[in-house]
């Protein structure tokens, strides 16, 4: 299986395209700001055994960009089967203090990123009559959280982009699921104080921030043949958040 994983750098990203190496898939990696720590990303997974990885640095805010990056795909590994929109940004801060330049790169970044995306994968997908997409997304998509009013709208977008896709693309065998992540220990959330940490643990149910090989886990499930009756799912990662 190839699979392409935007935002696969750090974080959720980089757990998602390892595990998906490790169970013997070719892996697309890709993140915003540097192809030289990306590529060393890439050797360390190389280096696991299981499939192959290859990266490449693009801005998938950007169609042209987007497009860039099918085209590096393609030429690796041929088709792509599985779609990880994983690449957001977080703004963090009142809404009536953000620039209009700002909520419009949240917006960009975290849902036209996953639309580009789509809009790519989906025509060789079709024609072949399967694949799968997952987006990753947030609880504060169908909650919304105080000063990350853009931030919760973009992954509101991302949530009901998901089960409309679904809804097109399912007759054609393709399935389009998202992940809804609770609080997860990466850098996104190194903003946080100690207290601020304690306070939000004290919220969670299983008593913890989850781990980032704990969403790549339920990547890894929607992807495979175990959910092939899945689709238009928002599946919560979170602990119980
Ligand atoms: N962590 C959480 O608690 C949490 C909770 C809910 C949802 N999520 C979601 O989970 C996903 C991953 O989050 P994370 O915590 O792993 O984030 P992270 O640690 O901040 O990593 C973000 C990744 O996205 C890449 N990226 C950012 N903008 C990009 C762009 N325009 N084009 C291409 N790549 C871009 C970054 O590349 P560079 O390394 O080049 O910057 C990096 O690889 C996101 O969709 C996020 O919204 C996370």
């Amino acid at each position: 299986m190839n699979a392409l994983v935007t935002g696969s750098s750090r974080g959720i990203g980089r757990s998602v395209a390892e595990r998906f190496v490790r169970a013997g898939h070719n892996v697309v990696m890709n993140c915003l700001t540097s192809q030289e720590r990306l590529e060393a990303v890439v050797r360390e997974l190389n280096a696991l055994g299981g499939g192959q990885a290859v990266g490449l640095s693009a801005d998938v805010a950007e169609y042209s960009e987007c497009a860039r990056l099918f085209s590096y795909a393609e030429k690796n590994f041929g088709d792509v089967d599985v779609l990880v929109n994983n690449a957001a940004v977080s703004y963090v801060g009142l809404f009536h203090e953000m620039r209009p330049e700002d909520y419009s790169r949240v917006i960009n970044v975290n849902l036209i990123s996953v639309m580009n995306m789509c809009a790519l994968a989906l025509p060789p997908m079709l024609r072949r009559r399967g694949g799968a997409i997952i987006n990753v997304s947030s609880v504060w998509g169908r909650r919304g959280a105080s000063c990350e009013a853009a931030y919760s709208a973009s992954k509101g977008g991302v949530n009901a982009f998901t089960r409309a896709l679904a809804k097109e693309a399912g007759p054609s065998g393709v399935r389009v699921n998202a992940v809804s992540c609770g609080v997860i220990d990466t850098d996104m959330n190194a903003f946080l104080l100690s207290d601020e940490k304690t306070a939000l643990i004290e919220e969670i149910p299983l008593c913890r921030f989850g781990l980032p090989g704990e969403v790549a886990e339920a990547a890894l499930f929607l992807a495979g043949a175990g959910a092939a009756y899945i689709t238009g799912a928002v599946i919560d990662v979170d602990g119980g958040y």
